[in-house]
């Protein structure tokens, strides 16, 4: 097997961003709720695993049918070549989910898909008893949606948030996703001054650091696909070296964190340090309206608390107006602002240049983005 079908899987919203990150690998993609589907070479699979710094993970899509009865699902099911991806040991765990379909109890779907696959590749390999189940792991999904069925096996293993460098996190630290998202959304550069006063465990300044020194956000942790035959030691050999050959660790960044917690000041170093930034990202502990700008053309980037119960609401208020006085006389910088507080751009006392809806987790927010002002 050559080519397969890729789906990058996207946090609502964030797909055109996912999509943008698999074309600049080289593969065309397509776009819909929640995925980016592509077609590519078997080497994509550690190449996007590796490199998509927004994705959730990277499927395998196996097949897409009709079906309205156990028996459609069953012999369709069956009919897909699964020997050719999965090895006669691979461990077929089967979840499902089914939305407005005819199908709908989802246990029994699952059952029904992992007998058909059972027996298929029962076929294949030549085998009388039962499929041994011992050796890698081939996540199987049965998805339903308005009667048509998506079978899928998914290459990364753990979410692809799961950097790696995570050691310690605060009370509402951001996925890494949505984080490396944030900063994707922005034209920073990586010789651009970046800041983030209300860092927590740093995972804003720390996926910025990665995309400003180039480094494949993947290079720390391992994914289910490298037990597999179909994916060879060649394929991830070139993936890992292309990743070293293009990190560019000389790179210089202005990069500062700064949180009013001193707790949350030492985990974002620690977590920093296990990412293998060194001292690259400057912490402080310090409260945002302390907060000093020096230098010109910089960008911040934050996640503030968002003020969600009520008996914090003047709190935040008061933490958005002190921002904004800041930023009002450094009219060349840049600010972004992810929060789910409606009144913000009142509070922050300015319109904001653009604002995008985005999903913190379960949490419907704006990105309110305020671009600099450019000297001629
Ligand atoms: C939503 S969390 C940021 C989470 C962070 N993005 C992460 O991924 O870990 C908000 C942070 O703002 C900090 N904070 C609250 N009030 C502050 C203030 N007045 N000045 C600076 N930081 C403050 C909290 O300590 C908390 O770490």
């Amino acid at each position: 097997m050559k080519q397969v079908t890729l789906i990058a899987t996207a946090a609502m919203g964030l797909e055109s961003i996912v999509a943008k990150e698999v074309r600049d690998l080289g593969y065309e993609a397509t776009v819909e709720n929640g995925k980016v589907i592509f077609d590519a070479p078997i080497s994509a699979i550690p190449r996007c695993n590796l490199w998509l710094r927004t994705a959730d993970r990277v499927k395998i899509l196996v097949g897409k049918f009709q079906a309205s009865t156990f028996d459609e699902l069953f012999e369709q099911t069956k009919a897909l070549p699964w020997e050719s991806y999965i090895d006669e040991t691979g461990q077929i765990p089967v979840s499902g989910k089914s939305i407005k379909s005819t199908l709908y109890s989802v246990p029994d779907c699952q059952a029904i898909v992992k007998k058909a696959i059972v027996e298929r590749m029962k076929l294949k390999y030549g085998l009388i008893n039962k499929l041994e189940e011992s050796g890698a792991l081939y996540k199987t999904e049965i998805a339903l949606l308005k009667d048509e069925a998506t079978l899928t096996i998914d290459t990364s293993g753990a979410g692809l948030h799961k950097r790696g460098y995570r050691v310690g996190q605060g009370e509402a630290p951001l996925k890494e996703t949505l984080a490396a998202a944030l900063v994707l959304l922005t034209n920073w550069k990586p010789d651009q001054p970046l800041i983030d006063p209300f860092c927590g465990s740093g995972t804003i300044l720390i996926e910025a650091a990665l995309i400003g020194q180039n480094i494949a956000p993947g290079f720390n942790r391992e994914f289910a696909s490298e037990e597999w035959s179909l994916v060879k030691q060649r394929h991830w050999d070139a993936a890992f070296g292309e990743a070293e050959e293009l990190a560019n660790y000389d790179q210089p960044l202005s990069i500062t964190g700064s949180d009013i917690s001193h707790q949350m000041i030492e985990t974002a170093q620690a977590n920093a340090l296990e990412a293998g930034l060194g001292d690259l990202i400057q912490w402080k502990q310090m409260q945002v309206s302390d907060l000093t700008i020096k230098q010109k053309d910089g960008y911040l980037i934050s996640n503030p608390p968002y003020g969600q119960r009520l008996s914090d609401k003047e709190e935040v208020e008061k933490m958005y107006h002190d921002l904004g006085g800041v930023m009002q006389n450094h009219p060349s910088w840049s600010t972004y602002i992810i929060t789910a507080y409606e009144q913000f751009e009142k509070a922050f006392g300015k319109a904001a240049t653009k604002k995008r809806k985005l999903f913190n987790g379960f949490i419907q927010t704006n990105y309110y983005q305020y671009f600099g002002e450019k000297e001629n």
